[in-house]
């Protein structure tokens, strides 16, 4: 057993090492392979390019854990909706067809992603059996703000979106639950061992929606993964103190906490859960001293509790790699 499933399964305190978007342009290994494939989607579904994206931060650092090199919008994409990552801009989807989507069956939708799951089946091959392969999905909500182009530049909402004359929200989010549930399912067949469920934009929920757009459905894929004894890790960013009801509620294996969440107030009222990250990756554009001073504030309030060391959300392209040397080294040695 990996140690983030001994920490995740047995409440074991121990020390097990991985950072959210480990895989990624901060690193100068990863943006060679960028640079010769333009095309994002079709860097996703090139199985031995991924395997080898996913390996890149765990060659250079030693982590104990990899994630899978794949993208949330993978979903959408298998769904049969256009997706685009323009640079500078972030991703673009075209128009959603609701009645194509609700037709889309287990099948189909797994055969679209197949290049996902054979990149997770070679990456296991190689990783050393001791080391955790994470998968993720993005949870319902996430998905929708970008299937329907919901967020504004400014992140304030176009809840007129949500509105659509024959939209109906609900039936989409109990779709997007079923196959987020058979990705889940495909990419532990394949090898993977922990489930990551990203709701990163779960903080511009109003306050009257928030059970119907995220703590249900994150509910209702937990409970999936428990039936089926699927490690699991929810993020539902931004949403501030509601991260106490979301976990009553939602009840993770594990629950990684954003960097607007004091970790003393998150040990006192997120309880049986095992907490992961919340060190702001802007702390690793910090000079050292600072950076290490953030840091030593989570390990210590963490200290006699199972605690994934982590961040409060991905590493930034900006990261310096050594800042990262430095950052692990400290938190091995402490
Ligand atoms: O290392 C890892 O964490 C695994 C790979 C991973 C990626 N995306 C690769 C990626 C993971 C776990 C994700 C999740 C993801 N994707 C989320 C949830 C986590 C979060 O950051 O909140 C979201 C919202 C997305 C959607 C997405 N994908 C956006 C908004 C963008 C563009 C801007 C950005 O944040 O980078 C992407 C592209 C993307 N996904 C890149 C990578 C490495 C950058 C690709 C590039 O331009 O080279």
């Amino acid at each position: 057993m990996s140690n983030l499933n001994k920490i995740l399964h047995n409440k074991i305190s121990c020390k097990s090492l991985w950072f959210m978007r480990q895989a990624g342009r901060y690193l100068p290994e990863f943006r060679e392979i960028r640079s010769k494939n333009q095309n994002f989607i079709n860097l996703c579904l090139n199985s031995e390019l991924s395997s080898e994206i996913t390996l890149q931060p765990i060659k250079r650092f030693d982590l104990d854990s990899a994630i899978i090199f794949s993208d949330i919008l993978m979903v959408p994409y298998a769904l049969g909706q256009e997706v685009n990552f323009i640079k500078n801009e972030g991703p673009v989807l075209g128009n959603l067809n609701m009645n194509n989507i609700l037709k889309v069956n287990k099948e189909s939708f797994s055969k679209k992603l197949s290049p996902v799951y054979r990149a997770i089946d070679i990456t296991r091959k190689k990783l050393p059996k001791e080391k955790s392969l994470i998968s993720f999905i993005g949870a319902p909500w996430t998905l929708l703000v970008y299937m329907l182009g919901i967020k504004k530049a400014d992140n304030n909402l176009n809840l007129k979106k949500l509105n659509i004359k024959d939209l109906k929200l609900g039936d989409l989010i109990n779709k997007l639950v079923k196959i987020l549930n058979i990705h889940i399912q495909n990419q532990v067949d394949a090898g993977a061992d922990v489930v990551q469920i990203f709701d990163s934009w779960a903080g511009l929920i109003p306050s009257a929606n928030i059970q119907d757009l995220c703590y249900s459905p994150n509910a209702k894929i937990v409970e999936f993964c428990k039936k089926k004894k699927i490690s699991n890790i929810c993020f539902p960013k931004g949403i501030k103190l509601k991260y106490k009801e979301f976990n009553n509620f939602v009840k993770p294996d594990g629950i990684n906490i954003d960097y607007e969440i004091d970790p003393q107030w998150a040990k006192n009222n997120l309880t049986d859960v095992v907490i992961q990250g919340g060190l702001d990756p802007k702390a690793l554009l910090k000079p050292e001293d600072e950076m290490i001073e953030v840091a030593t504030k989570y390990i210590k309030t963490f200290q006699n509790t199972p605690y994934v060391f982590n961040l409060g959300h991905g590493l930034l392209p900006e990261t310096d790699p050594d800042k990262l040397t430095t950052l692990i080294k400290f938190y091995r040695n402490y």
